[in-house]
């Protein structure tokens, strides 16, 4: 019998509509499989828990998520607490504090008809973003000087160690090289002098113990149009923490949208738990209507199945969720359909009990 600890922070806006989907789909696999079960802990940390208590968690609660396998997180962020409090003091803290520094980004296309890209097909949209998380841009070194005088001058400092880079870049290497991938390197150096050239000259030097791997690389602005127009350009991507961010929300874009896009934060020497959440925040323009896509929160799932190494559940958890996407009334309206948040999860429920058994996943 294997019991994985669950640390559950839905968080604010959709962040608990999705959540409580996801949990489902865990709870199916643990009445399907004898010898898989879960602890779940719900820890109700956020923007109200702030207005509450002018904390966005518990005083220990880094201590208190330490023993837990795995943390499953919703959304962080709401209007009536600024976001540099909110998403600093809990996400890019967790981030941080585990030194999960590697965001597994996937860019997949699941269904041809999801796309707004003409002529592109599930073979043309098929990669993994590896997004470094935990330095950077991201770093939170600066300064803010003579604030609200005529001379006022804001310093917002990127950070990038050696010890970050190049452990962020050979991790790349090894998933390029294990899964016969090339890999291409987003950066940008011919403006940012000394972060981006540094990079550059890393991803060089780790290559030479990859010379198998077939590399690329592009700056940012160009990647971003290569995302649009050539998506079949890219196996592998490494790139800094901001460029990461935002060339993933293009990823959603041209993957469906924000409903279906999903990331690992990884901890890869599992020293301290990893987190698995959707890519998408607290949506406050369609939170509690019911009507939030939570197949982003349910494919976070999978990749947690993966990250335990229970990868015939991450597997089957994915051919649910291209199941589910031919199924029109099953859908939310951001995909076109007619389904609620809760139907969808009911629904999905149903179809990977059908489809575990096909796949004789089932243990009683
Ligand atoms: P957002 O991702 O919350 O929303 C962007 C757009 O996508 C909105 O139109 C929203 O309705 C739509 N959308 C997002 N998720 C959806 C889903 N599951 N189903 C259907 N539609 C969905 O981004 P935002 O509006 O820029 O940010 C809102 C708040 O969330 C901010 O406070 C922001 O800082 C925070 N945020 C948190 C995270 C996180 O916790 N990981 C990520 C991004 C943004
Ligand atoms: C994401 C989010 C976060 C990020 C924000 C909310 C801090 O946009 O996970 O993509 O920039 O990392
Ligand atoms: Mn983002």
């Amino acid at each position: 019998m294997k019991n994985f600890k669950i640390a559950l922070i839905p968080g604010d806006g959709i962040g608990p509509e999705v959540i409580a989907e996801g949990v489902k789909v865990l709870k199916t696999i643990e009445r399907l499989n004898s010898e898989i079960s879960f602890s779940f802990t719900e820890f109700p940390w956020g923007c109200q828990y702030y207005l509450e208590n002018g904390k966005m968690m518990a005083d220990d609660g880094i201590e208190q998520l330490k023993e837990y396998d795995a943390i499953y997180l919703g959304a962080v962020g709401y209007p009536g607490v600024p976001d540099t409090i909110s998403l600093r003091d809990l996400l890019i803290r967790i981030r941080r504090e585990f030194d999960q520094y590697v965001n597994c980004r996937p860019v997949t296309l699941l269904n041809p008809s999801l796309t707004p890209l003409k002529d592109k097909t599930e073979k043309d949209i098929d990669f993994l973003v590896i997004r470094e998380n935990s330095e950077g841009e991201y770093a939170g070194a600066g300064d803010w000087l003579f604030k609200g005088k005529p001379e006022e001058v804001v310093l917002q400092t990127g950070v990038f160690s050696r010890k970050g880079t190049e452990r962020i870049i050979r991790y790349a290497y090894e998933e390029a090289k294990k899964s016969n991938r090339t890999l291409t390197s987003v950066s940008k150096a011919n403006a940012l002098n000394y972060s981006m050239v540094f990079w550059d000259e890393v991803f060089e030097e780790v290559g030479k113990e990859y010379p198998e791997v077939k590399t690329y690389s592009h700056l940012v602005d160009a990647a971003s149009l290569y995302f649009v127009v050539a998506p079949e350009r890219f196996e592998v991507v490494v790139t800094s923490n901001l460029f990461g961010d935002i060339l993933t929300d293009i990823g959603a874009a041209i993957t469906g949208g924000m409903g279906l896009a999903t990331g690992a934060n990884l901890n890869p020497e599992k020293k301290f738990p990893s987190m698995f959440e959707p890519v998408h925040g607290s949506a406050p323009d369609i939170s509690g209507q019911g009507i939030a896509n939570p197949i982003a929160a349910i494919w976070s799932v999978s990749q947690m199945m993966d990250f335990f190494e229970e990868e015939q559940w991450g597997e089957v958890i994915l051919s649910t969720i291209k199941t589910i996407l031919t199924e029109k009334n099953s859908i939310t309206p951001d995909l076109g359909g007619t389904s609620s948040t809760e139907g969808l999860g009911n629904r999905f429920v149903e179809l990977l009990t059908l489809q575990a058994a096909k796949k004789q996943l089932v243990v009683n």
